[in-house]
C-alpha cells in the first residue's frame, strides 16, 4: 500500500535522536560475506526495505540470512552458495546489489549481474568496475542486460580509477580479497563505508591497508585463510547529517547520539559558516544549536572527504530559509536537484542554472503537498516540512524507507508533529500510527 507522511511545520526540534547503522556501509559487508564459506554476524544493521532487498538477494544465491530486527543483528552463512546470478528484480529496485558482482567472482571465478540502468539522479555508469575487474584478468562481457564476469584465476594487480568511484573500489577490493599476489588501487575513494568494508575483510582473515586513503592496496589470501566474524557497522553518517539539516532548518537545539563526529566534518563546518553551533559532547555525540538567524553559505559536492552529495539536498531546504544567497553546486550527480520544483511548491525560492542549485533565503515556507522523487529528495521535503507554515503531506515514502530507520518515531521524539498514513482500497487515508488530530 502506498504510504505518505504528513506533518505539520513550525516546531523546533529539540531533545536527542540516536543514529542508526549506516546503510551504504551494512549493504556491502553483506554482500562481502559471500567471500567466506562459514558464518558472519553483522551487528548495527538498521532495519530498511534496502537491507530486506539484499537479505532477499544473498537468499536467492543459496545463503542462509536471518535479520534479527530487535537485535539490529544480520547473520549470514554462505557455505553453500549455488547460484552465481543476480536477477534484475533486485537489481533494478537497489544498485547496491551489484556490488555482489566482485564478491562472487572473488569466490566462485564467475558471476552473472544484471546491470543497472541509469536511476531518477543521474547516468550512474559502471566502465571503472568493469575496467578494474579486467585489470585482475577477468573477462567480462554484457548480455541480455547483465554483466557476466568469468576468469580462470584472478590475479594481482595495478588499477588507476579515473576518478575515485565508492561502487567501483569496493567491487574491486571485493573481486581482489581471493586473487593472487597483490592489487594496488590508486585514486581510489576514501569515504568512511570503504573504510568498513575493509575492516570487515580483514577480520574476516583478508589483508588490506590503506583504505581511507587514494591508495588502497590488497594482499590476496587464500579461501583457507578466511574465519568466522562477529563486527559492528559504523554509524550512518547521512542519516546524522539529515537531522542535522533538520535541527538547523527549525532553529531547534538537539543531540545526535551514536556518531563519529569526524566523519561529518564538512558538513558541520557548513553549519558554523551559516552562524550554527557545533558542540562536540563525547566522542561519539554532538550538540547541535541553531537559534537565531542564520546566513547562506556556498556548498560543492565531492568525494569524502567534500561535502557529500547525498547531502546536499536536505541542505537545500535548511538554506531556502536561511538569509542571503546560497549557491550549492553538485558535481557527482546529473540530476540531483529534483525536489527544487517540490520546493518551489512550498514557496522556497530555488532555481537551477546548470549543476548550481541558487538558492535566495526566504522567511518562511508553506506546507503543501509533495511528492518524494528519490531518498535524499524525500528526505530534502520532510525537512522543509519541519520548517514550513502549517502541514506538509510527502507523498511516495517508500523511497525514504530505504534509508531512514524510523524517521517518524525519531522525528516525533524530537518534537515534531509528523505521522504516517496509508491509503487503504479505497482510497481514504487511514491511520497507522499516533496522529495529532490537527493533521487530519
Ligand atoms: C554510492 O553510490 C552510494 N550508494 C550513493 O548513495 C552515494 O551518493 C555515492 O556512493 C557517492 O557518495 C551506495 O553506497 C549504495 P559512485 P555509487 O560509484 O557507488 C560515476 C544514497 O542516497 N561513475 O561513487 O554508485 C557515476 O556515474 C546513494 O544513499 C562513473 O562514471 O557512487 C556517478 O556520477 C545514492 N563510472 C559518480 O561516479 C563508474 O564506473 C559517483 O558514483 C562508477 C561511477
Amino acid at each position: 500500500m502506498h504510504q505518505k507522511i504528513v506533518l505539520e511545520g513550525g516546531r523546533k526540534l529539540k531533545g536527542e535522536v540516536t543514529v542508526s547503522g549506516a546503510k551504504n556501509a551494512a549493504l556491502k559487508l553483506m554482500a562481502a560475506s559471500l567471500l567466506l564459506d562459514d558464518t558472519c554476524e553483522i551487528y548495527n544493521v538498521p532495519e530498511l526495505t534496502d537491507v530486506c532487498t539484499m537479505t532477499k538477494l544473498l537468499k536467492t544465491l543459496g545463503a542462509d540470512v536471518d535479520y534479527n530486527k530487535s537485535e539490529q543483528k544480520v547473520v549470514i552463512n554462505a557455505a553453500n552458495i549455488d547460484n552465481i546470478e543476480a536477477h534484475y528484480d533486485f537489481v533494478s529496485t537497489m544498485r547496491a546489489s551489484f556490488i555482489v558482482l566482485g564478491s562472487l567472482l572473488g569466490r566462485f571465478n564467475e558471476a552473472k549481474v544484471a546491470l543497472p540502468g541509469g536511476c531518477s539522479i543521474g547516468e550512474r555508469r559502471i566502465d571503472l568496475h568493469i575496467k578494474g575487474l579486467e585489470a585482475l584478468g577477468a573477462q567480462v562481457k554484457i548480455e541480455s542486460g547483465y554483466v557476466i564476469a568469468r576468469a580462470k584465476k584472478l590475479t594481482g594487480s595495478k588499477i588507476y580509477l579515473d576518478r575515485p568511484s565508492v561502487g567501483a573500489t569496493e567491487n574491486i577490493m571485493l573481486a581482489a580479497v581471493l586473487a593472487e599476489g597483490a592489487t594496488i588501487l590508486s585514486n581510489a575513494a576514501q569515504e568512511p563505508e570503504i573504510i568498513d568494508l575493509a575492516n570487515f575483510i580483514n577480520a574476516m582473515g583478508g589483508d588490506i591497508s590503506g583504505a581511507g586513503t587514494s591508495e588502497i592496496i590488497i594482499n590476496g589470501v587464500k579461501q583457507e585463510d578466511l574465519r568466522p566474524l562477529s563486527y559492528t557497522t559504523i554509524p550512518d553518517r547521512i542519516e546524522a547529517g539529515t537531522y542535522i539539516a533538520a535541527i538547523v532548518a527549525t532553529r531547534g537545539k538537539a543531540v545526535i547520539r551514536n556518531i563519529f563526529p569526524n566523519h561529518l566534518s564538512a558538513v558541520t563546518s557548513k553549519v558554523i559558516e551559516m552562524g550554527g553551533k557545533i558542540s562536540i559532547l563525547d566522542p561519539f555525540s554532538i550538540e547541535v544549536s541553531a537559534g537565531g538567524k542564520l546566513g547562506s553559505v556556498n556548498i560543492v559536492t565531492q568525494p569524502y572527504p567534500g561535502f557529500p552529495t547525498d547531502l546536499q539536498s536536505p541542505f537545500v531546504s535548511a538554506l531556502a530559509v536561511s538569509e542571503g544567497i546560497s549557491i550549492i553546486t553538485e558535481n557527482i550527480y546529473e540530476n540531483r536537484f529534483r525536489q527544487l520544483g517540490e520546493l518551489r511548491r512550498m514557496g522556497a525560492d530555488v532555481q537551477q542554472e546548470s549543476n548550481k542549485a541558487i538558492i535566495k533565503g526566504v522567511r518562511e515556507l508553506t506546507g503543501a503537498q509533495v511528492i518524494a522523487t528519490d531518498l535524499r529528495a524525500g528526505a530534502a521535503l520532510i525537512v522543509a516540512g519541519l520548517c514550513a507554515e502549517g502541514v506538509s503531506e510527502v507523498k511516495d515514502i517508500h523511497h525514504v524507507d530505504r534509508g531512514y530507520e524510523k524517521i517518524v518515531e525519531k522525528l516525533s521524539n524530537l518534537g515534531a508533529n509528523i505521522s504516517r498514513l496509508e491509503l487503504d482500497e479505497t482510497n481514504l487515508d487511514v491511520k497507522i500510527n499516533n496522529i495529532d488530530e490537527n493533521l487530519l
